[in-house]
């Protein structure tokens, strides 16, 4: 069966998880990170190659610094002290969005995972952090025009492929894209990216989205009907 090679997941509802089960919404996060490492591995092992997820939106920042500060700081954890089980499972992690408004640890503790894992090679973990997908392709769009300013590219060779090459990440296309949590809405997600995506909405909160949800995302996309434009041949 076609395994997707760029899974991609919008990891929505650990603030309602939480408060069904009278918990702070920083415990949803906190769940949701553990839910986060598992999800890695389990992606690793089913063959796909690249799953991105959304930790962090530019937008995000407009919570409370309360909020905020526990998910700068769930990170530096997760980044420095967690994520055994993905290092140890040949998972490499890398990352898309901005660096500016970042807290120096924050930054750090992302050097340090990349640096663990820059030699891994089965998975690509892609966290989305401070990452915004209109922003994505406003910042690319000005390395284009810096590449063409230079001399580096000639303006009639740039296409919709090597366009990839000035996102953050040069990845796949998103083949599947799942959102978690009830509301079926792309939140700037990986806008360029998921042109062709098969899109799976599901109302299960994020922690509670475990392997077997994840299989069967991927048996639903099993059964799309692929055509990227063109009409059926067979
Ligand atoms: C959306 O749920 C989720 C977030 C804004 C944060 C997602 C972050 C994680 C899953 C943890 C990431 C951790 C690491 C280590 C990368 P929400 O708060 O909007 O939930 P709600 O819609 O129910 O309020």
């Amino acid at each position: 069966m076609m395994i997707p090679d760029h899974v991609a997941i919008i990891m929505d509802g650990n603030g309602r998880w939480a408060e069904e089960r009278g918990l702070k919404r920083s415990e949803g996060h906190s769940a949701g990170a553990k839910t986060l490492e598992k999800l890695a591995i389990h992606a690793k092992d089913l063959g796909i190659k690249v799953l991105s997820v959304y930790a962090f939106s530019t937008d995000n920042f407009k919570r409370s610094k309360e909020e905020v500060d526990y998910l700068m700081n769930l990170c530096i954890l997760y980044f420095k002290n967690r994520f055994n089980e993905v290092i140890n499972n040949n998972v490499k992690v890398v990352f898309s969005g901005r660096k500016e408004n970042l807290r120096s640890d924050v930054l750090e503790a992302m050097e340090t995972v990349m640096e663990k894992t820059k030699n891994n090679t089965d998975c690509i973990l892609n966290i989305c952090f401070n990452y915004g997908g209109q922003e994505e392709i406003v910042d690319a769009s000005l390395k284009v025009a810096k590449d063409i300013k230079n001399g580096t590219l000639k303006e009639t060779n740039l296409n919709r492929d090597n366009f990839y090459h000035y996102l953050y990440q040069d990845l796949p296309p998103i083949d599947l894209l799942i959102r978690t949590g009830k509301e079926h809405r792309l939140s700037g997600f990986m806008l360029y990216q998921a042109t062709y995506a098969e899109l799976y909405f599901v109302d299960t909160y994020f922690p509670s989205f475990n392997e077997d949800e994840l299989d069967k995302a991927i048996q639903y996309y099993q059964t799309c009907d692929r055509r990227f434009g063109n009409v059926k041949t067979n």
